[in-house]
């Protein structure tokens, strides 16, 4: 069944689930309030990179059934679903997500909203929000608005397209029957291909979203700090992942040691469930979290230490670091650990030299003071030090026998990605994190 659906915010999400709706058949308007943007969706650019995201989004433009506008118009009285997309980006000064761009998408939604409309929030906010919200559509409509419903998206950059596609599972968070019924009706396709639809209440589905990064970001630091006392211990963490994770109980994903995890959702989310807890009075619950994201950082420290042992100082170095966004497949700089510990070996007086395949247009405008190499080959040119921040395959595929014009051949595996040995033949000295190397 084809229905009527608006998305409202084209960032990341909002853009990736408005060509995941066309391409599901529906029709939609992506709304946001930059007419930049919306030039730039309409001629096919999504406006950060995503693989294969463009050219879905070029398709569905050429299917006629995704159309983009500024702001709401008597169009979005036919609306069967209207689905927040919003960013909610960690405060300034505070731990707590600022939720202020859902309330003024529904401030300007309010005036086309009827008692049959369903309103679906997909943004990551705090438990809580969306009964805030209902309130708040109350006042704004005049009357008791009923059809709020809550759609958490689980989507990873690199493969959000994939994902909102095929999801491990839907989750729907209701207060009635309508609500659940249109969002059966607009993931059809997906149910009808086996993926799990689950039914919760609101405050269940907005959790949902903070649960599953935590947890996350609770197996990531749990690896790490494992490698903490592997690098005391002479253990391997990379080994002790691997051993650990043939136990189906635990698994073997998310179990890569390295400088951590970054980007615009693990990081803001689990501080944002510290803040909401705290608000519950619930703080001591999610206590341990303040421990997670002080176990990620700490490798960034790491990094920043084991070049300071190896070069005596990093005064007047010049070291190159390979990455720039916080994962490959993704231009995405927020928090990235690779840009950080740039920041950070700068700060202790040594030139950082940035790599990265596609993100430095990203780097050279935000941080100016980085000096930043496209050319690989050029990038090695007189460095002290490498550091491989970021897990490219570029990067991975690396023929250390052929780099030339280094200072000094030394590197840092801080992905665990490279082959140790091949780089030893070609005369480095490596080290990596998680385990002791013998060079
Ligand atoms: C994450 C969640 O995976 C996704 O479900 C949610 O919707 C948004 O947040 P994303 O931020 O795109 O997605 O990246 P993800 O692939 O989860 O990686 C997050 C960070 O963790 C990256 O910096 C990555 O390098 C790091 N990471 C991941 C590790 O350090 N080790 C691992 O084993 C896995």
């Amino acid at each position: 069944m084809t229905l009527n659906v608006s998305v409202i915010g084209l960032g990341y999400l909002g853009a990736t689930h408005a060509v995941a709706m066309s391409k599901l058949g529906h029709n939609v308007i992506g709304i946001e309030p930059f007419q930049s943007k919306i030039d730039s969706l309409q001629s096919g650019h999504a406006g950060f990179f995503e693989p294969g995201l463009d050219e879905e989004l070029k398709n569905q433009i050429a299917s006629g059934r995704l159309t983009f506008k500024t702001a709401h118009d008597e169009s979005s009285r036919n609306v069967d679903v209207h689905f927040i997309c919003v960013g909610t980006p960690q405060l300034n000064g505070s731990l707590a997500a600022d939720t202020s761009y859902l309330y003024s998408a529904i401030r300007d939604l309010a005036p086309f909203l009827t008692e049959t409309s369903v309103v679906a929030g997909k943004s990551t906010v705090p438990v809580g929000t969306a009964a805030l919200l209902t309130k708040e559509l109350k006042e704004l409509t005049g009357f008791e608005f009923p059809n709020l419903a809550w759609n958490p998206e689980f989507l990873r950059e690199g493969t959000a397209l994939e994902d909102s596609l095929n999801p491990d599972r839907l989750v729907a968070g209701v207060t009635n029957k309508i609500s659940e019924q249109k969002l059966r009706e607009v993931f059809a396709p997906m149910i009808e291909r086996g993926i799990p639809f689950i039914v919760t209440d609101l405050a269940t589905a907005e959790l949902v979203k903070s649960a599953a990064n935590a947890f996350l970001a609770t197996k990531i630091s749990f690896i790490n700090a494992m490698a903490e006392i592997a690098e005391v211990s002479g253990a391997d963490a990379s080994q002790l992942a691997e051993a650990i994770g043939y136990d189906e109980r635990i698994g073997n994903k998310f179990l890569r040691n390295g400088v951590g995890f970054g980007g615009g959702c693990l990081p803001k989310d689990i501080r944002a469930l510290m803040a909401r807890a705290e608000e519950l009075g619930v703080g001591e619950s999610v206590a341990y979290l303040k421990e997670i994201d002080k176990i990620n950082l700490r490798r960034r420290d790491r990094v920043v230490n084991l070049l300071t042992e190896e070069l005596g100082t990093l005064a007047n170095k010049k070291i190159l670091i390979l990455g720039a966004a916080f994962k490959p497949d993704s231009d995405d700089i927020r928090d990235s650990p690779a840009l950080e510990i740039s920041l950070m070996i700068q700060r202790a007086g040594a030139e950082a030299i940035v790599h990265d395949p596609i993100a430095l247009p990203g780097v050279n405008k935000k941080h100016p003071e980085l000096s930043t190499e496209q050319d690989l080959a050029e990038a090695f040119n007189g460095v002290d030090a490498v550091v491989l921040a970021t897990e490219w395959q570029e990067y991975r595929k690396l023929e250390p026998a052929t780099i030339a014009g280094i200072a000094n051949k030394f590197i840092i595996d801080g992905r665990n990605v490279l082959d140790v040995a091949k780089w030893q033949q070609a005369g480095f000295k490596v080290l990596a994190l998680g385990k002791t190397i013998t060079n």
